[in-house]
């Protein structure tokens, strides 16, 4: 029998990297450690359902300390660490940037430093490493209403939190071309699913709309995102793990651009067939139309050819299967979503455009 790969997980208890959690310990046959500060969008709820499970450790910590992320390399051995470990809210760091510089930037350098000390010291073993990390396409800035962001579309990031991931995504890359330490980088477009904390809009939307609450639509409405559902996703990253390329980045993405307006409109029609909202009001009823945010950036959409090319890799869910199961899991995951916003969360962020 062939041994287990071990995964070193950072932020395993956020939403994408809980779901990829589930896809190792369900699917994959892995031996997963999760790293995670547990911040407010880390919940240790959203991994209980591992808790027993003989595959699974949880480590709280975070991935800028050092010393912790150097002791559990040369620990558990990792195959693969994959970063998902980020402050990842564009309001956020419109408010303040500076976790975003802390965590995105010196916590991935952290990273990349003890993980070039831990693959040195594999020796013959080096090729059994793989430091993958998960990044955006924020980091590509704002199509206009034609074109594609591909692999070699400039970086251009508008918002401090796609600056932080692009820095971070510059470092990983400087690692592999300097030192040879084996990275891959992947930029996705917007993920929706299960785990989601409910002040991106999609988990946001159904939550208002599920009490009686308006829900916020920045400026026009009319800005475009590339929506993905988060298993696509995970499976996009496995692929890379198994058959990636050192020092390359692939995009990807759902190819399924929605306005925000759109996007809220299948929604709110989706509840209604599942008999949560009453049908006989008109949409306008269910939204408000709130300040935009600042530096908002129009229009996101990925070219995910070359995953797909080299890699194989194609979205398997519809926007129409996945919307329903991501509403379906939210009715049925109340108690979830009550935890998360009860833990330690001020509630500040909720719905609101910077100037609102
Ligand atoms: P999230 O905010 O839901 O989760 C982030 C996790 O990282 C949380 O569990 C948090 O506790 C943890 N964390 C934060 N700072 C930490 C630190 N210093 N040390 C250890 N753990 C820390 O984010 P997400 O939506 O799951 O995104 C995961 C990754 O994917 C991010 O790197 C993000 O940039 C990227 N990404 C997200 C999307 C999306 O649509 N959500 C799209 C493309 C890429
Ligand atoms: P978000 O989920 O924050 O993801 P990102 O900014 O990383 O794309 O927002 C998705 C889109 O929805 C973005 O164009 C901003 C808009 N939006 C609203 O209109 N209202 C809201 O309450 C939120 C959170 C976002």
């Amino acid at each position: 029998m062939t041994e287990k790969k071990k995964f070193l997980v950072t932020g395993g208890a956020g939403f994408i990297g809980g779901n990829f959690v589930g896809k190792l310990l369900g699917e994959e046959s892995g031996q997963v450690l999760v790293l995670d500060k547990l911040t407010y969008a880390g919940h240790l709820i959203t991994l209980e359902r591992w808790a027993e499970n003989p595959d699974y450790q949880f480590v709280e910590g975070d991935i800028a300390d050092s010393e912790l992320v150097g002791r559990l390399l040369k620990e558990f051995k990792p195959d693969y660490l994959v970063n998902f470990a980020a402050e990842s809210h564009v309001d956020r760091s419109i408010d303040s940037a500076a976790d975003f510089v802390q965590t995105n930037i010196v916590g991935t350098h952290v990273l990349l430093e003890k993980s070039l000390e831990y693959w040195r010291s594999l020796g013959d073993s080096k090729g059994n490493f793989q430091f993958q990390h998960v990044s955006t396409d924020e980091v590509y800035g704002s199509l206009g209403a034609t074109g594609y962001f591909q692999e070699s579309t400039r970086y251009s990031p508008n918002s401090p939190y796609a600056a932080s991931k692009a820095a971070s995504d510059h470092l990983v890359m400087a690692y592999y071309r300097t030192y040879g330490l084996p990275a891959t980088i992947t930029n996705c477009s917007n993920n929706y699913g299960p785990y989601q904390f409910p002040e991106k809009l999609i988990p946001l939307a159904l939550a208002n709309a599920l009490n009686g609450k308006p829900i916020p639509i920045y400026g026009d409405g009319q800005n475009i995102r590339d929506w993905i559902y988060v298993e696509d996703h995970c499976e996009a990253i496995m692929s890379v793990l198994a058959h990636g390329h050192g020092g390359e980045t692939y995009n990807i993405g759902g190819n399924c651009e929605r306005t925000n307006i759109e996007l809220v409109g299948q929604i709110i029609t989706v509840l209604q067939e599942f008999e949560q909202l009453p049908t006989d009001r008109p949409f306008e009823h269910f939204i408000e139309f709130v300040t935009d945010r600042p530096g908002h950036d129009q229009r996101y959409a990925i070219d995910a050819s070359k995953i797909g090319r080299e890699l194989g890799w194609q979205p398997r869910f519809t926007f129409q299967e996945a919307i329903r199961k991501t509403v379906r899991w939210y009715l049925d995951n109340q108690e979830w979503c009550t935890a998360v916003l009860n833990e330690n969360y001020d509630g500040s962020r909720l719905g609101r455009a910077k100037n609102d």
